[in-house]
């Protein structure tokens, strides 16, 4: 297949017409079931060995999962090509939301603890594909080469996504390269929409795939200069401001305009949070999160978003 089929293929987003394997659906993990379909899809039918599989961010191991699996469905051969990465230390959250069925765990566990055993069992099936990568990702500098496919699940934070770019992004592939943004629909992760918007000139999106992955191919090599510009320390609050904006009015155009409601309700509170969090103007985020409330106000899901956000911000 050129590189031409295998681009034109992209577009016919064809994981959605795909079937699970049951141990990749039914696994207990954090990404939804079209985006185990796209990662999945992507190694079994579209991977070509040029490069790496990057999972950042592996939790229990549904990313690494639905990855591992489309390699084994196509009888790739056995070798450890995708790069798995975690800290494997367990929050409250995960603690509070996962542990059931009582005893899923197999072993008392708290806040705080390491859940790589966790990873280990639910990834077993497949782990001859994958090469863990345990600790903080911060001090992990990627000396791996080209990567083909990245899927980005652990942009927590300015420094990560920081990370991401200088490591990740600069050595995916160009023309073929996959870049899964799986933070970026989220009011929180603002820095992700940011920097694709500055590196917009060189990516295509491909898909918003629900819940949270915009979906990109990389078209050409990115000059070293503007993976510089994108850096936190580089961006400044009015470009931070344009950006997001512009990233607002291209996810109320993906899909055709089809994913309104909720999902466009994170991208939306998403500017509120860019305001108030980021750019530091109160005034704004609020007259922003009003607006927002307004729009969405038959939208439960938004209107818990923007409450947990005046909570942040305040009323004034
Ligand atoms: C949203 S979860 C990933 C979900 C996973 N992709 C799935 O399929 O269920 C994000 C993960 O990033 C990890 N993480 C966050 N910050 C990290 C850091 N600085 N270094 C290593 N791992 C980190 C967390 O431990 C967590 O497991």
């Amino acid at each position: 297949m050129t590189n031409a089929d295998k681009i034109e293929s992209l577009h016919r987003l064809p994981w959605y017409s795909v079937d699970l394997p049951v141990k990749v659906k039914d696994g207990k993990g954090m990404i939804h079931a079209d985006e185990r379909r796209m990662l999945y899809t992507l190694a079994r039918d579209y991977y070509s060995g040029a490069g790496r599989i990057v999972d950042g961010g592996a939790f229990f191991g549904t990313s690494s999962l639905s990855l591992g699996f489309g390699l084994k469905d196509r009888d790739y051969r056995k070798e450890p090509v995708i790069d798995a990465f975690d800290c494997f230390i367990i929050d409250e959250y995960s603690v509070k939301h996962y542990s059931k069925p009582a005893g899923w765990f197999r072993k008392k566990i708290k806040a705080g603890d390491n859940m790589r055993f966790i990873y280990e069992r639910n990834i077993a099936p497949v782990a001859e594909y994958i090469t863990i990568h345990e600790g903080d990702l911060l001090k992990a500098p990627w000396k791996s080469g080209p990567i083909e496919i990245l899927f980005s699940d652990i942009s927590k934070s300015w420094q990560l996504n920081d990370h991401i770019i200088k490591n990740w992004i600069a050595a995916l592939i160009p023309e073929t390269g996959i870049l899964i943004q799986q933070d970026q629909v989220q009011e929180y992760h603002v820095w992700v929409a940011i920097t694709m918007e500055i590196l917009s000139d060189y990516f295509e999106v491909i898909d918003y795939t629900p819940y949270s992955s915009m979906v990109y191919r990389l078209k050409s090599e990115i000059p070293a200069q503007l993976l510089e510009k994108c850096m936190s320390a580089n961006v400044t609050k009015d470009e931070m401001e344009h950006y997001y904006l512009r990233f607002l009015e291209r996810f109320r155009r993906v899909g055709m305009g089809r994913y309104t409601g909720w999902h466009l309700g994170m991208v939306e509170a998403g500017l509120a949070v860019t305001y108030g969090l980021h750019i530091g103007d109160l005034d704004k985020a609020r007259h922003t999160l009003r607006q927002c409330e307004e729009k969405f106000r038959h939208i439960p899901d938004t209107m818990c978003r923007c409450a947990a956000i005046w909570d942040t911000i305040g009323r004034g």
